[in-house]
């Protein structure tokens, strides 16, 4: 199996793309460490029923302590980290507004999670993946930042801010080993998605243009995302830093 023996820590794994990559890395022999500030044991026990192995742990990625925490926590209960997917942000529940509508208070919140937690959580793994003498960190942007999205320009600007914080770290860890990379998902269907657009027929809209504007003209599932971010902790990619991998089924609309 891909991971057997590996140790994975999965922020924002209590649904959506966090509890598909979570299940698959389980199946692919991983312990998983199913990491959110929302409850995963959900995500543990659909780990557990398929004979994986794996633990649900309360954290919040923008703190020092709890994100310091998650990692002694991983490394107690499995001997070690050999990768991490910064997967958490605010994402769910994002108003649809251009970028002289959002406030403040709001612009703050995204960008403390989405950029602050995931650097948050690199420092975190760090020192962990220096111990276990080599591992992967896989840090989730999105299309969004190539897209020109006319909307949430707060969450655009944080993820953008991933895919540079990615660049920056993979020039400090490769001296140990360690690679960084990230992925840019297009429009996929999770909870989150289906509600953001705030109405059925708008929500209608935002999938028939995603699904037209793709070179594969269906819906993007999870599962359409789990196979890269595989790949990216796998030795197969084991001479891949640095870079981003765009998985939206070959937009056109940029
Ligand atoms: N679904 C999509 O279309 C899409 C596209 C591109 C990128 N993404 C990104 O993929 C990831 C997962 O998206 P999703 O659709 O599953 O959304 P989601 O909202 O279900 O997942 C985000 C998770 O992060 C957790 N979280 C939020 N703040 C946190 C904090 N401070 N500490 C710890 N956990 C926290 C949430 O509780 C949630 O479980 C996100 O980074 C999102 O930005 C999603």
């Amino acid at each position: 199996m891909i991971l057997d023996n590996k140790t994975i820590i999965v922020t924002g794994a209590a649904g959506g793309l966090g509890r598909a990559f979570s299940l698959r890395f389980a199946t692919e022999g991983a312990n998983v460490v199913c990491a959110d500030i929302a409850d995963a044991s959900e995500t543990v026990s659909l780990v557990k029923a398929a004979g994986g192995s794996a633990l649900s742990l309360k954290v919040d990625i923008t703190k020092a302590d709890s994100t310091n925490a998650m990692c002694q926590a991983a490394e107690d209960a499995f001997g070690g980290i050999d990768g991490i997917v910064n997967n958490a942000a605010i994402y769910a529940g994002i108003a649809m507004e251009p970028f002289h509508r959002i406030d403040d208070a709001e612009w703050d919140r995204v960008m403390n999670v989405n950029a602050k937690g995931t650097w948050q959580c690199c420092k975190s793994v760090y020192p962990y993946l220096i111990k276990r003498g080599g591992g992967s960190i896989v840090n989730i942007a999105s299309a969004s930042i190539l897209e020109g999205n006319p909307f949430f320009a707060h969450y655009t600007a944080s993820k953008g801010a991933v895919w540079a914080l990615t660049r920056s770290v993979s020039r400090v860890v490769g001296e140990q080993g360690i690679r960084c990379n990230s992925i840019t998902p297009g429009y996929t269907m999770t909870d989150a998605s289906k509600g953001l657009a705030g109405d059925p027929e708008a929500f209608q809209k935002n999938y028939d243009y995603s699904i037209q504007t793709r070179a594969i003209h269906r819906a993007m599932e999870a599962d359409d995302v789990v196979g890269t971010v595989l790949f990216l902790l796998s030795d197969d990619s084991a001479f891949l830093t640095g870079q981003n991998l765009n998985v939206d089924g070959g937009c056109i609309n940029y």
